[in-house]
């Protein structure tokens, strides 16, 4: 998907040729192209409804309206293979196109999940939306597209309501958490940029917070180029919790770099800044002092 819509972008740049504006497209987080940079190249990273969001407890605005979210599918995973790809910005799983969300406004089919890490530890982040100013460890993506009113993923990408994401905060404790090896246990298998595996298709339901009725919700974008402003989010109130191990893991196996280049990147600290909310609300879809469950949680 980042080679179709950067060709998409070099196309719209005449006079640039296509070696040197591809090296010159080629974002990362730190560094030339690094997130400060990335609206001189994606007009629309410099936008005003970008993601990820800090969540203020606060000020966010209780919306009776919103019902619980329910997974359509999720665990009917069926004999097929998932496949498990570096893209050099993080590692994807494609998901089969059955599984799907219900309780948005419109019926969103699945795309692909993938996560975002830190580099060492709470002190330095790793999740991309945080609350009250707090970092998670970690944190997984599953990304859906509006089925109902779009043909694709690529169609829908670019529309209001386009897209509808599931942020789910990783926290470590002492406990593995089996369904996450499902994943962690295959990186290995892709180490570099580029490389795609089968994996034994699993129940994707179950790295998913057991309560997802409590969320937060808001319009927002996606968190790395061209960050398109077409994302419903809804970021769940539950964590879940990872090992220190597994979390170790996903954060040193996978570079950034391609397996033919000389120089090896550690993929690390893929998350990106929290944006200003600007004009917008954060809803939640239910009423408690949430500010009090999440410190004691
Ligand atoms: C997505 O849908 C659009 C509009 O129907 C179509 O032109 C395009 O080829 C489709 N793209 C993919 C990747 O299927
Ligand atoms: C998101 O934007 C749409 C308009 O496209 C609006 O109807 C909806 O209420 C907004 N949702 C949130 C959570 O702000």
């Amino acid at each position: 998907m980042d080679s179709v819509v950067v060709l998409f972008i070099l196309l719209l740049r005449p006079g640039l040729r296509w070696t040197a504006a591809a090296e010159d497209m080629s974002w990362t987080y730190t560094g030339l192209v690094g997130q400060s940079q990335w609206s001189e190249h994606f007009p629309e990273c410099g936008g005003s409804s970008q993601s990820p969001v800090d969540v203020v407890t606060t000020q966010t605005k209780y919306d009776p309206g919103l019902p619980p979210l329910t997974p359509l599918g999720y665990s009917q995973h069926g004999n097929r293979p998932f496949t498990l790809y570096n893209n050099g910005h993080t590692a994807v799983i494609e998901l089969p196109d059955w599984m799907s969300l219900d309780g948005l406004p419109w019926l969103f089919s699945a795309v692909q999940m993938h996560l975002h890490w830190g580099s060492g530890g709470p002190s330095y982040g790793g999740s991309e939306h945080t609350i009250n100013g707090q970092s998670a460890e970690a944190e997984l993506h599953v990304v859906h597209y509006n089925s109902e009113l779009y043909p694709n993923m690529s169609a829908a990408m670019t529309q209001r309501d386009g897209l509808a994401v599931l942020g789910i905060l990783i926290v470590t404790g002492e406990e593995t958490n089996p369904a996450f090896n499902n994943i962690i246990n295959y990186l290995s298998r892709v180490r570099h940029a580029n490389q795609k595996v089968f994996i034994p298709a699993f129940d994707v339901q179950s790295l998913l917070p057991k309560d997802l009725d409590r969320y937060y919700r808001y319009n927002g974008s996606l968190t790395t180029p061209p960050c398109f402003q077409s994302v419903i989010w809804t970021l769940f109130h539950e964590r879940v919790q990872i090992s220190k191990a597994q979390l170790l893991k996903m954060e040193t196996i996978l570079y950034s770099s391609k397996a033919d280049e000389a120089d090896r990147m550690l993929l690390q600290d893929n998350y990106r800044a929290t944006q200003p909310l600007n004009h917008r609300a954060v809803f939640t879809s239910f009423a408690a002092d949430s500010g009090k469950e999440l410190s004691s949680g």
